[in-house]
Order: C-alpha cells, then sequence, then structure tokens
C-alpha cells in the first residue's frame, strides 16, 4: 500500500516534537508503508534538503533512545519532502494537488497539526481544490473549537468536505498502551466486569497531574486553561473508557456509540453544583524537582492580571444505573507534585469487619498511566510481622509493569494513532457527536469561570494543587490517592 501524509503546520512544535518522531518509531519499527511520502507544509521558503536538515536538527531534542543514528535518519529522510504553502491562497492548493496527482497513492493523509484557526479555511480550501477525494483522510488536532459554538461551526464545516468516516479527530490519550490495557482488561478478561459498577465501587478517581508549567506555549495556553485543554477531550475520553457499557464489537462506531451514551448520561452542571464540585486554581511561584520555578502570571506570554485556571478538580456524575450514585472524580493540573496520570477504581469497603484493622479504602485497582504503565490491586493480607495473630491485616499489592512485561520499546500513543490513520482504522478517534456532548457538559464551567477572579485557588508550584480540592472529595467522605 502507498501512502502521502500531508504535515500541515510541518515546522511547528508538534509537528517535531510528536509527529515525525512518532513517524520515526513506525518506520524504524517496521511498521510504517515503505512507499510512503511525507510532505511538511508551512509558509517557509524551504528545499526538500533543507527541510530534511531542519528535521534532523529538531529530532536532536527528541528522548535519546527515540533519536535516529545519521544513518537512520538518512534512510527515513528520504520519505521527507517539503511545500510552501499559504493556506489561504488557492492557488497553493492547487500546486498540492498537482503534487499529489503525480504517484496517485492509495491513501493521501491530510494532518491538520497547524493552530486551530486554520482550520475551517483548509478544510474548506482542501475540498474545494478537489483534494477531498475518497482516498483521503483528514486528521484534526485538539482543540477542536473554543466552546460547543465554535466546535459545531468547525464540524459543520469539515462535514460539508469530508465524510464522517474521513475524519480522524486525535485524542493522543486514546492512543497511550495504558488505555489500549484498560480496554483490555474491561473487555478482554471476566474478572473485573461483575464488580465494574455501583453495587462494588465507591468512587472513581482519574488523575493527570503534570510537573511542567505551561513552557512556550504561555499566549495559547492562556486562551484556553486547563478545563479546555485537558478535561473537555483526555480526562473525559478516560472516564468514558472507564465507565462505557461493552461494545458488541470492536467496530469504532460499536465503541463510538457506548462512549456517547457515558458522556450523554454525565449529569448537567446546575449553579449550586460548581459551587460545590468544580475547583479551580491557578499556581503560584514554588519549588519542582528541588528547583524554583515562576507562578503562572509571572509565565511568558500570559496576562499578568489573568484569571486563567491552571488546575481544575471536579465530580462528575454518570446518571444511569450502572453508576447512580458513584462520584466521579477528575482532577488536572500544571506545575504539581509530579508528572503522574493514574486512574484509581476504589471498591466499597467488606460488608462486616472480622478482623481489627479498618477495612474502607483497602481493595482498589490502580491503572497508571505516567509516568510508567502498570497496574496495581491493592488487597489486605496477614504480615509476617503479625506473630501474635492480633488480627490486625497489612496492605500489600500485586504490581503489573507493562513496560517490564512488554519491554520498553512498545508502540507510543501518536505512533500508534498515526498508523491506524494510514490503516484507516477510527476506532481510538472521537466522533463529532462526542465532542459536542463533552463540549455541552463543560460549557457551564467555562461560562461560569470566564474572567471572574472569584474561586480561583492559587497553590504553590510543587504541591498536588490547592486545598479546596481536597475538601471538596472529603465533603463526600472520601479523599484523593496519594492521601489514602
Ligand atoms: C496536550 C495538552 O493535549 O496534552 C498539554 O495540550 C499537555 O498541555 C499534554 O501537556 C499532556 O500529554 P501527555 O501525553 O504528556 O500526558
Amino acid at each position: 500500500m502507498s501512502f502521502d501524509l500531508v504535515l500541515f503546520g510541518g515546522t511547528g512544535d508538534l509537528a517535531w516534537r510528536k509527529l515525525l518522531p512518532a513517524l520515526f518509531q513506525a518506520f524504524r519499527h517496521g511498521t510504517l508503508p515503505k512507499d510512503g511520502r511525507i510532505i511538511g507544509v508551512a509558509r517557509d521558503d524551504l528545499s526538500h534538503e533543507q527541510y530534511r536538515e531542519l528535521i534532523q536538527q529538531r529530532f536532536g531534542h527528541v528522548d535519546l533512545a527515540k533519536r535516529p543514528s545519521p544513518e537512520e535518519f538518512g534512510r527515513f529522510a528520504q520519505l521527507l519532502q517539503f511545500q510552501r504553502m499559504d493556506l489561504s491562497r488557492p492557488e497553493d492548493y492547487a500546486r498540492l494537488k498537482d503534487r499529489l496527482e503525480q504517484r496517485n497513492a492509495d491513501q493521501v493523509v491530510m494532518y491538520l497539526a497547524t493552530a486551530p484557526s486554520l482550520f475551517m479555511q483548509a478544510c474548506e480550501q482542501l475540498a474545494a481544490a478537489g483534494l477531498n477525494t475518497p482516498r483521503t483522510r483528514i486528521v484534526l488536532e485538539k482543540p477542536l473549537g473554543h466552546d460547543l459554538e465554535s466546535n459545531r461551526e468547525i464540524n459543520a464545516v469539515v462535514r460539508r468536505g469530508f465524510s464522517e468516516q474521513q475524519v480522524f479527530r486525535i485524542d493522543h490519550y486514546l492512543g497511550k498502551p495504558a488505555v489500549q490495557n484498560l480496554f483490555a482488561l474491561r473487555f478482554g478478561n471476566s474478572l473485573f466486569e461483575p464488580l465494574w459498577r455501583r453495587e462494588h465501587i465507591a468512587n472513581i478517581q482519574v488523575t493527570i497531574a503534570e510537573d511542567i508549567g505551561v513552557e512556550k506555549r504561555g499566549a495559547f495556553y492562556d486562551q484556553t486553561g486547563a478545563l479546555r485543554d485537558m478535561v473537555q477531550n483526555h480526562a473525559l475520553q478516560l472516564v468514558c473508557a472507564l465507565a462505557m457499557e461493552p461494545p458488541i464489537s470492536s467496530d469504532a462506531d460499536a465503541i463510538r456509540d457506548e462512549k456517547l451514551k457515558v458522556l450523554r448520561s454525565l449529569r448537567p452542571w446546575t449553579p449550586e453544583a460548581i459551587n460545590q464540585f468544580a475547583v479551580r486554581g491557578q499556581y503560584a511561584a514554588g519549588n519542582v524537582g528541588g528547583e524554583s520555578v515562576p507562578g503562572y502570571r509571572d509565565e511568558p506570554g500570559v496576562n499578568p492580571a489573568s484569571t486563567t485556571e491552571t488546575f481544575v478538580a471536579l465530580r462528575g456524575v454518570i446518571a444511569n444505573w450502572r453508576w447512580a450514585g458513584v462520584p466521579f472524580y477528575i482532577r488536572t493540573g500544571k506545575r504539581l507534585a509530579a508528572r503522574d496520570a493514574h486512574i484509581v477504581v476504589n471498591f466499597r469497603a467488606a460488608p462486616h469487619a472480622i478482623f481489627r484493622t479498618p477495612l474502607g479504602g483497602a481493595n482498589r485497582l490502580v491503572i497508571q498511566l505516567q509516568p510508567r504503565d502498570g497496574l496495581q490491586l491493592h488487597l489486605l493480607a496477614q504480615g509476617q510481622e503479625n506473630r501474635r495473630n492480633d488480627q490486625s491485616l497489612a496492605p500489600v499489592h500485586l504490581d503489573l509493569d507493562f513496560d517490564k512485561r512488554f519491554g520498553s520499546e512498545r508502540v507510543g500513543a501518536y505512533e500508534r494513532l498515526l498508523l491506524d490513520v494510514i490503516d484507516g482504522r477510527l476506532n481510538l478517534f472521537v466522533r463529532s457527536d462526542e465532542q459536542e456532548a463533552a463540549w455541552r457538559w463543560v460549557e457551564p464551567l467555562l461560562d461560569a469561570w470566564q474572567g471572574n477572579e472569584s474561586g480561583l485557588r492559587p497553590y504553590a508550584a510543587g504541591s498536588w494543587g490547592p486545598s479546596a480540592a481536597s475538601a471538596m472529595i472529603a465533603r463526600d467522605g472520601f479523599c484523593w490517592s496519594e492521601e489514602q
């Protein structure tokens, strides 16, 4: 099979940090079809050779293990080409069309790794230039819109040029191996599924903690905030994977139908619920990993009086038979104590205590997404030190480290998703109705928080966020995983 992958934003951060390294990994692993071209598109005036040199230079910044040797890069670079384009000029699309028609590849992928403000223009122009043939797939990076209305507008324009089967909306969390394993755990094994419901589960916590700040994206982030950047997409997709019913098959729409039902079952926010169960914070100066770091308002590109949240903690309620009464807590933030993304499924306490040890919180399943990929099952057991048989139990856990088990050279999120696009598999991509339902759920929070300083809690960089997040969960009688 032959392919042409046109990378709009071909000199941008996403291209050289994530996409080209992922394509290189696929090339190194021999999974990228050999007969392919990767055509970087940007406004710069570069020859193919200059583009290859630029990318080789930038590859010097990626993880050492993922960095190609000069020989490897040389072989990969044969796939790389460059095309100068101004996305507002129809004649530039016509030139792209000529280039693509030179070889008529079996699959043509248009990857929009550009500023989101260019999505509509690019989709319209691609369609107008006749670049939306049945062999074309279009990939849209998040954020797709700023709110429900802008998301709908973009999707309407995309729909005019491309059918839903041609549209690949990326949420890179769905490509993470830990998320694949969550599907495998739930739907490939029979062990947990009977317990996976309100009768046995007390609460579920999704934490995506980052220790980095806004890096060089201050101006973008200040218009975005943690709710749009992480909750509307990544965190809600994790909630879907946790809460969905078993799909009837692994077909893309069978999976997406079930995820959509979860999003539609999320209880809409009321002003009272926002007051009690939605916490937002913004990092102040502090210390991360032994280094002093500035507060958010002092970051380059950020308004010194910004009210943008860099931390969110929420309680979601899924109003259906399986999950009635089970709180789903979501927490995410920048400049937290560690890079640590995990899900905790807290099972209910045993109904009757015959041991002295308190049983609440003893049984939990932890799905670790970052920094490593694993599963831990926490239990109580009789410990060695219990020589006098005093009926006390000790906490222990079973630990499955997927990197150790399967080797650390596993397929990364973008590598998997890019190969899925080339192969035309939509399972791990987000459908427009899912995206709309997710925007609909977060919109009352966006409205309540917009430009409003009251309730925005400062937290020290390097902490676990504002204490209000602990107070929120304590109101239900629970605590966050690191407090257990
Ligand atoms: C991106 C966000 O979607 O995800 C970033 O825009 C965030 O702000 C990143 O840092 C986190 O991804 P990962 O894979 O490093 O957890």
